[in-house]
């Protein structure tokens, strides 16, 4: 029974938020009257010396006592003596573990803002120094029409800030206590609910003790937030490890966030970037474990919701840890600039720019100018060049109205500088959209 019912082994991590939470509550019962200022001042000192103790290392932790908060609860009688046994009026671990774990929740989601804003600046300022580096765009991951390795950049800024947002979103829908909320249908002590909710930041009291203490989707709100963070930066990770496979070539990463093989002395092994995109696997995981657990639940508290902390706690330290290494390779990223520049060129990457041309000067519909296009790849290819590479006069056996401007059209440079469209890749577009993300996070 011990060895299924302890959460000790884990839930020992919350101890500043449930000792923040039992002064919070010592307070609030002195202040409305039902415990004396003696109790209170003891409860206090008793609590400040427990979180000595276990910051110094030496706090004894109990399986037999189960979980965090006996085992606290415990040692402050142990210290304090009746005083300590009066902390529980008015509360159960029912209320008291949904206010750590929110407690806790909350400053995960405040440090993993945090690193997603730091990623989101180790973009824009490699989107600044390279707005005008021509790359290859794909789709497929076949060459599509060039675009710059600082748009590139920007793509995943968007989608970091919007991880931030919506890691805020979440605190905000979570920042309300459930503390007080007793076992499950409040109390008959005259507590004081909005009193030790602003005392642990939130906005107010929950509004309904049953959700209080049966709820959780904050922390799957939580979850899915950093399953969703996790997937964008995986899709990064995976993108570094194609640049920097010596086939593409288009960035190094140093020896420090590289690796070297023991068998093989000219690895450069981007493991940095494939434990990134590993470990999106665990954090989408813990998204479905804890919706699963809640699945079906009947209100309110059951021992089932033990089992929402782990993968909560998981994906916490691994997303900080896959935030920490993205921003590292991103500001660490050497790209080879030619490299990038001679493949940007490479697969009929300006079939689009001719299209258009035709739609433009000789206004032809898109369809035919489309069509036309295909037989002039087709023709490049059959000859072993690429569009450029084709005479004016083979072009004018396809279209006879083609023209010498044409070629004006044809390279990844006139490519990239004519797609000026809101939101374009081209190097105008990218340096005004730094200056916009400037703004921004100043
Ligand atoms: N360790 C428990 C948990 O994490 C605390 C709440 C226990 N409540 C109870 N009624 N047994 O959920």
């Amino acid at each position: 029974m011990q060895a299924i019912n302890a959460s000790i082994g884990f839930d020992a991590k919350m101890w500043r938020q449930d000792i923040r939470g039992s002064l919070a509550h010592a307070a609030m019962l002195a202040h409305v009257g039902i415990i004396s200022a003696d109790d209170e001042a003891a409860i206090r000192k008793g609590l400040a010396d427990i979180a000595q103790e276990i910051e110094a290392g030496g706090f004894e932790w109990s399986e037999a006592l189960e979980d965090v908060h006996m085992n606290i609860e415990a040692r402050l009688t142990e210290r304090i003596g009746e005083a300590g046994k009066r902390l529980h009026t008015a509360r159960s671990r029912n209320d008291q573990v949904a206010t750590d774990f929110r407690l806790w929740t909350r400053d995960a989601m405040d440090g993993l803002a945090a690193q997603m804003l730091d990623c989101v600046k180790a973009l824009v300022a490699r989107a600044e120094e390279h707005a005008g580096t021509i790359m290859p765009g794909y789709t497929h991951l076949q060459p599509a029409q060039p675009t710059t390795f600082g748009h590139h950049m920007l793509a995943y800024a968007e989608m970091l800030w919007r991880d931030r947002g919506r890691m805020l979103d979440a605190r905000a829908r979570l920042n309300e206590c459930p503390l007080g909320s007793a076992a499950l249908c409040g109390t008959g002590f005259p507590i004081d609910r909005h009193m030790t909710a602003q005392a642990l930041g939130f906005d107010g009291p929950t509004r309904n003790s049953l959700d209080g203490v049966g709820s959780r989707d904050f922390a799957m709100e939580f979850l899915a937030a950093a399953a969703i963070c996790a997937t964008h930066l995986s899709r990064l990770a995976e993108e570094i490890v194609i640049w920097t496979n010596p086939s593409f070539g288009f960035v190094k990463l140093s020896d420090g966030l590289t690796t070297g093989s023991s068998i093989m002395p000219q690895k450069r092994n981007p493991d940095a970037a494939e434990l990134v995109r590993g470990k999106t696997g665990r954090m989408n995981g813990n998204l479905m474990g804890l919706l699963t657990v809640v699945k079906g639940l009947s209100l309110t508290y059951a021992k089932d919701l033990q089992e929402d902390k782990e993968g909560v706690f998981d994906s916490a330290e691994n997303l900080t840890l896959c935030l920490a290494a993205t921003a590292a390779m991103v500001r660490d990223m050497q790209p080879n600039t030619a490299r990038m520049a001679a493949a940007a060129g490479e697969g009929f990457s300006t079939a689009t720019d001719l299209a258009d041309w035709l739609v433009r000067e000789l206004k032809l519909p898109f369809r035919d100018a489309h069509h036309v296009t295909g037989r002039l790849v087709a023709k490049a290819e059959g000859l072993g060049v690429d569009l450029p590479g084709l005479s004016l006069e083979e072009m004018r056996e396809v279209e006879p109205r083609i023209d010498q401007s044409v070629f004006d059209v044809l390279t990844p440079a006139a490519s990239v500088a004519s797609r000026r469209s809101y939101g374009g890749t081209a190097p105008e577009n990218v340096r005004a959209m730094v200056a916009e993300w400037k703004g921004r996070l100043a």
